[in-house]
């Protein structure tokens, strides 16, 4: 197979790839520019690593962006915080010259049921969790109205489609992404700009990492999660970075307005216990 990269059609035709179009399987996303939030630890670093690997130059805007992996371009952003939002995009344009592919992912914990948590705890996650990808979306629209293949990924959880035991907080602005990726999905699609989500299970990341250090009993902690998915094990944050380039690329232009699981089965599937 040749080297040479074609991107697909301009907006407004949806990222329709023209059938005689060459790509290499590696190279998918070369020429095109992504903005991933929270590209400084976990799930977020994985997939700032997997876009460069297919070609693409990649902002990590993140409120601690010491940690963003090596080639990408870390810029400092709470998206709490719309002026630090609006500025950062600014920051991408001047440093690269478009943008192409946003990635929301920068996301923040709570835990405990609908007693456990103050107003303004619940504004203070939904703040980070929700509203901070509108921000970096409205931030981000006039530039990705002008990418020949535009898209939108948010980082949504199985917590927004299972019944997770003392996450009440976290899984309604969770829930809150799916319904939100779905709505900007439609809004969109005739601009040429695809938003899907992806839902990933328990991912082995610095998050859970502090989490399980919290729990009087660590490795019983992690025996119960791993034992939680259907695979029986944590889910790798390069699976979940392998998914959202799925969702990103340019070869993907029909896939749009979906919540792609990323979980070991633990949303779809009932197995038998093991005997
Ligand atoms: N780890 C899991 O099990 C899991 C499962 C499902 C979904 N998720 C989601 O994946 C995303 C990433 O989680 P992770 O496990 O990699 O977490 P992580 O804590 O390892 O990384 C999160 C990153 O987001 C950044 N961040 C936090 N608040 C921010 C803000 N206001 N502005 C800018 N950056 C901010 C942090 O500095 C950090 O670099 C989150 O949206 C999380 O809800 C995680």
């Amino acid at each position: 197979m040749s080297d040479r990269v074609v991107n697909p059609e301009p907006a407004g035709t949806a990222g329709a790839v023209s059938p005689d179009a060459v790509v290499t399987a590696t190279g998918e996303f070369a020429g095109l520019v992504a903005a991933v939030t929270g590209g400084a630890s976990g799930i977020g670093a994985a997939i700032t690593t997997r876009l460069q690997a297919a070609g693409a130059r990649v902002a990590v805007l993140d409120r601690e962006p010491a940690g963003a992996p090596e080639g990408a371009e870390p810029i400092r952003c709470d998206v709490s915080d719309d002026a630090s939002v609006t500025a950062a995009v600014d920051a991408v344009i001047a440093r690269f010259g478009r943008l192409d592919i946003v990635i929301n992912n920068a996301g923040i914990g709570a835990q405990g049921s609908v007693e456990d948590n103050a107003d303004d705890e619940w504004h203070r996650v939904f703040d980070v969790n929700v509203l901070g990808m509108v921000r970096v979306s409205r931030a981000a629209l006039p530039h990705l109205r002008k990418s020949p293949s535009a898209a939108i990924v948010n980082t949504a959880s199985i917590a927004a489609t299972a019944g997770l035991p003392q996450r009440a907080l976290y899984s309604a602005t969770k829930g809150a992404v799916l319904s939100l990726t779905r709505a900007m999905a439609a809004d969109h699609l005739r601009e040429g700009i695809r938003v899907n989500a992806v839902n990933p299970g328990t991912a082995d990341t610095p998050w859970v990492g502090r989490l399980l250090e919290s729990a009087t009993d660590p490795e019983a902690e992690r025996a119960a999660l791993n034992a939680r998915q259907p695979h029986g094990r944590l889910v790798s944050p390069e699976e979940v970075a392998g998914a959202v380039a799925y969702l990103a690329s340019p070869l993907s232009g029909s896939t749009t307005g979906i919540g792609l699981f990323v979980d070991g089965g633990m949303q779809e599937l009932r197995l038998r216990p093991q005997q």
